[in-house]
């Protein structure tokens, strides 16, 4: 059977496009358009599987097993009902992160197609880095093999089962397959006349010409009391929360399926703009990871304690299902004991995050649309009369000539390019939107080169894919073919881009892709990309290819030398080398305010530091004092934009009286003058991939309090804040973990640690605190951009431990170069400990790029000094300075409160100690 025409008549279209664009009103969740597990037959045929119940389990073929000349080991897995025998390769990267992989046998009957691996996720280099594996030992049916000095991999051979354990305490730390839930459907020559493939959903057929071939298993996580991950989905909990078993009512798996959702609920296991197929266990008996490489749809039930046996286990475990629709086994396990190290592996495999642009770290400020150039002008202007300082003001769809990405609307931006200069003249950047639907009109000449090319993904007859998007009737490139993406990274050339500057950057919505006709607002499953690989096989991938030619692109546009900003919606494992997303289309509502914060940490778990979510929310027009709450919490996210929908009202910060400006004002100096702190996380996250916002157990991981609080979150390892997430909230109870006190980032009073304190909350600021033994780097003067700070001085603030000692570090490069990456940076440990400041050098030396700067630090703040001390002397130069009391930040009003250092004005550059007399 055909399927039914794409294309749609007229009026449904215009309705269409009217839906899309209407009152918030309109935008309502339409569960209907997209299918659930039940719908969806691979998910409804695994989740109603009791374990240990398949027809066909799979088992290893003992005398297969063998050692191969690359260090991993082999070996195969059939069933007599089988049609061909399974491969599976086993390989270990350092320090014991173990590789499954699973896929058909192509060496014996062919199989009609091969199955696809994503490519360009994992690093080019991991396969060098494998280690040999030693020679298995088998015994009694099972064959173990040792992972590394502390873990071992043991592998059951009927049904095929495999735990990674402690080596010397035999303790399993992750588990495939102990539930028997393991299946893998081959793929067959042709379609037997009794079976029907195709699929129906709503008016949509998709012809599953290549017949089943979803995978199913189920993952254990020892020691873990929750898990992790999987973004995005709406939540206000942080740990994710079971789906099927004891207590729980019956619910849908967490589904990862890159969608555009139109008000997405804050609360639901359904899958938003991106995913990630990682998940990490933890608990107070240790931490692990599991990651599954498949870009095909993904289901994944967490099941409660109790689901299959009568006893929940001792010391904590926590099972999990996990059901894709296509694609191989490509699956690793890691094994930490410190949930970093879990992240740490992941990030080994999948990348760390790109550095971004210190501009980038900044303040953005959004709105579909800035209508033209005088709108531009006027909310510039309207930042500096009001003192509120901002990096990037961004142009949404409108500015484009009838939604033709790389052009302008010439009658609303006739000098797209002088408007870039003045914005530059100030330090600012901007940003423009660029999508992936390419307007089919012929006078298009993206349209006509593509077209010309074959650069098109193509529908399951062949021809070039024709879906509806913003610009109506649109083609979408084929962004698996790395000669496409190259073509693509071109388009942003200046010669290309007309009216770009080397101050604008970019942004990609709309990638997942986004598709208004298509089955669930997305591209038909059966549309077909390069390679022959169907679109169903790649789906949560495109936008993950989509943003990494564009990234690309702005590399090649500055030579190599500039670091490109882009910010995407969809996302997949690995987006974090490409920049920075977002998450989406959500509403000016305190529920989302608060499922922001879980949704950041998430990302930031799942390799993807660079996040933040609308601040005031995209939908509808925020109350006064949420959009107030929302810029004090904004504040905070790594990536900080301020967003709305054309249909709300004008929000830009100055236009809701004079005291809430002045809040507003507030929040966003806090995050200016923290930006030095800020830009040294971004700094270890690109090296280490440990996020920037974290949840409270990064950095306590032995604190149950802390497993599931989804409503405080740390800045690195010194800042701790709490949302105010209801209306006219007069108190809330803020739990600070570990032993050490806390100090209050506004006036300096130290909190008890370990304790939850009720504290009453202000209008001004949201509770935040600087944890005891940290030294947090500021600049305090108020410019109008990041730019305009580079050259102003420093100020420390030193919170002292129970020990009278504190740490911390400063990272400073160009702020936009790569030379960094030949050493051209600052890296300081400031190390304050027997009433000395020590500022040493951590930069490795001789990397061939040098980078240096003359700020000095102006001020050192020092909490928690108990001695009367009324003067420092510096060395070298025993130059004596004085000790006074002095405010913690410099907003007019503050009163002085902690014993300062004043005018030290010792170079960041420089070793020195500055002693406390
Ligand atoms: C959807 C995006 O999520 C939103 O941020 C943007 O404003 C609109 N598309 C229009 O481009």
């Amino acid at each position: 059977m055909d399927p039914p025409p794409r294309r749609l008549a007229a009026a449904q279209l215009l309705l269409l496009l009217l839906l899309a664009a209407a009152s918030p009103a309109a935008h309502a969740w339409k569960k209907d358009e997209f299918r659930n597990c039940n719908q969806t037959p691979f998910c409804k045929r695994a989740r109603t599987r009791a374990p240990h119940s398949l027809d066909a389990p799979l088992s290893l073929a003992a005398d297969s097993l063998a050692v191969s000349p690359d260090g991993s080991i082999s070996a195969e897995l059939s069933h007599p009902s089988r049609p061909r025998p399974l491969v599976l390769r086993l390989s270990a990267l350092p320090p014991h992160a173990l590789r499954l992989q699973i896929d058909e046998d192509y060496s014996t009957a062919t199989p009609p197609h091969r199955r696809f691996h994503v490519p360009d996720v994992l690093l080019p280099d991991l396969e060098a880095r494998t280690l040999h594996l030693p020679e298995p030992k088998t015994a009694d049916g099972v064959s173990t093999v040792a992972l590394s000095s502390d873990f071992d991999v043991v592998v059951k051979h009927d049904p095929f089962e495999l735990t990674v354990r402690r080596a010397g305490s035999g303790d399993p730390v992750l588990s495939f397959n102990s539930h028997g839930l393991f299946d893998f459907e081959p793929l067959r020559e042709s379609k037997p006349e009794d079976e029907t493939w195709e699929e129906h959903f709503r008016s949509h057929t998709d012809k599953r010409p290549r017949g089943p071939q979803s995978i199913t298993f189920d993952v254990s996580f020892y020691g873990a009391d929750f898990v992790y991950g999987l973004p995005e989905h709406g939540s206000t909990s942080l740990a994710l929360r079971p789906t099927r078993g004891p207590g729980v009512e019956e619910s849908e798996p967490y589904r990862l399926f890159n969608l555009d959702v139109f008000e997405y609920l804050h609360e639901s296991p359904f899958g938003l703009y991106g995913s990630i197929p990682f998940m990490i266990g933890h608990g107070a008996h240790g931490s692990s990871g599991f990651f599954w490489l498949n870009a095909a749809e993904m289901q994944i039930d967490v099941l409660a304690p109790g689901w299959d046996e009568a006893t929940a286990p001792e010391n904590g475990r926590v099972d999990t299902l996990w059901m894709a629709e296509a694609g191989v086994v490509d699956a690793f396990f890691f094994v930490g004991s410190e949930p970093k190290d879990v992240v740490k592996q992941y990030v080994s495999v999948t990348g760390t995050p790109a550095m971004p642009q210190q501009f980038a770290t900044a303040y953005h400020q959004c709105r579909w649309n800035y209508r033209d150039e005088a709108d531009v002008d006027g909310v510039d202007a309207g930042f500096d009369e009001h003192d509120i300082p901002y990096d990037v003001l961004w142009l949404d769809i409108e500015h484009t000539d009838g939604k033709r990405y790389f052009t302008w609307d010439h009658s609303a931006f006739p000098n797209p390019e002088e408007m870039q200069r003045k914005i530059a003249d100030k330090g600012r950047k901007m940003v423009t939107i660029v999508d992936p639907h390419i307007k089919r009109d012929s006078s298009f000449h993206l349209h006509q080169e593509a077209t010309d090319k074959g650069y098109y993904v193509k529908d399951a007859n062949g021809n070039d894919y024709d879906g509806w998007c913003w610009p109506g009737s649109s083609s979408y490139p084929d962004m698996l073919n790395p000669e496409i993406r190259e073509w693509w990274a071109d388009k942003f050339s200046y010669e290309s881009y007309k009216g770009s500057t080397p101050t604008l950057y970019i942004w990609n919505d709309m990638n997942e892709p986004s598709v208004f006709n298509g089955p669930e607002v997305t591209m038909p499953r059966d549309a077909l990309h390069y390679g022959d690989v169907e679109h169903r096989e790649l789906h949560n991938a495109y936008g993950y290819y989509f943003h990494m030619a564009t990234a690309d692109g702005l590399l090649k546009r500055g030579e190599g030398k500039d670091r490109p900003f882009v910010l995407s919606r969809a996302f997949f494992a690995g987006s974090q080398r490409y920049g920075a997303v977002w998450t989406g289309d959500n509403s000016a509502d305190w529920d989302h305010l608060k499922s922001s914060i879980p949704m950041v940490l998430t990302l930031g778990l799942t390799g993807l530091p660079f996040s933040g979510a609308d601040v005031g929310g995209f939908f509808g027009n925020p109350e006064p004092d949420l959009l107030v709450r929302w810029y004090q919490v904004g504040a905070f996210y790594p990536f900080f934009r301020g967003h709305a929908h054309h249909d709300t009202k004008r929000r830009e910060p100055w236009l809701f009286g004079e005291r809430r400006t002045a809040i507003i004002r507030e929040a966003i100096h806090v995050r200016y003058s923290l930006l030095p702190y800020f830009y040294t996380l971004f700094r270890e996250a690109s090296v280490t991939g440990i996020p920037v916002m974290r949840p409270l157990w990064l950095e306590f991981p032995g604190d149950k309090e802390t497993y599931n609080n989804g409503e405080a979150f740390m800045v690195g390892p010194s800042l701790l804040a709490q949302g105010i997430y209801e209306d006219g909230q007069k108190s809330v109870s803020v739990y600070l973990p570990g032993k050490e006190s806390w100090y209050d980032l506004r006036n300096g009073s130290p909190y008890k640690g370990s304790v939850s304190h009720k504290l009453q909350v202000v209008e001004d600021s949201i509770p935040s605190f600087q944890r005891g033994g940290t030294i947090v780097p500021r600049k305090d003067r108020f410019r109008r951009s990041s730019t305009q700070m580079v050259n102003d001085p420093y100020t420390l603030v030193i919170a002292l431990n129970s020990s009278n000692a504190a740490e911390g570090e400063l990272y400073v490069d160009d702020g936009k170069s790569y030379d960094y990456q030949q050493g051209g940076f600052i890296h300081r440990r400031f190390v304050f400990a027997d009433n000395k400041l020590t500022s040493l050098n951590i930069a490795p030396d001789n990397l061939g790029k040098k980078f240096t700067s003359d700020c000095v630090i102006e001020r050192i703040i020092i909490l928690g000094l108990r001695s009367g001390a009324k003067k420092a002397i510096i060395e070298p130069g025993n130059e004596e300075v004085g000790i006074e009391s002095g405010p913690i930040s410099l907003r007019s009003g503050s009163s002085p409160v902690a014993p300062t250092i004043r005018r030290p004005n010792v170079r960041i550059a420089d070793d020195w100690t500055i002693r406390i007399a």
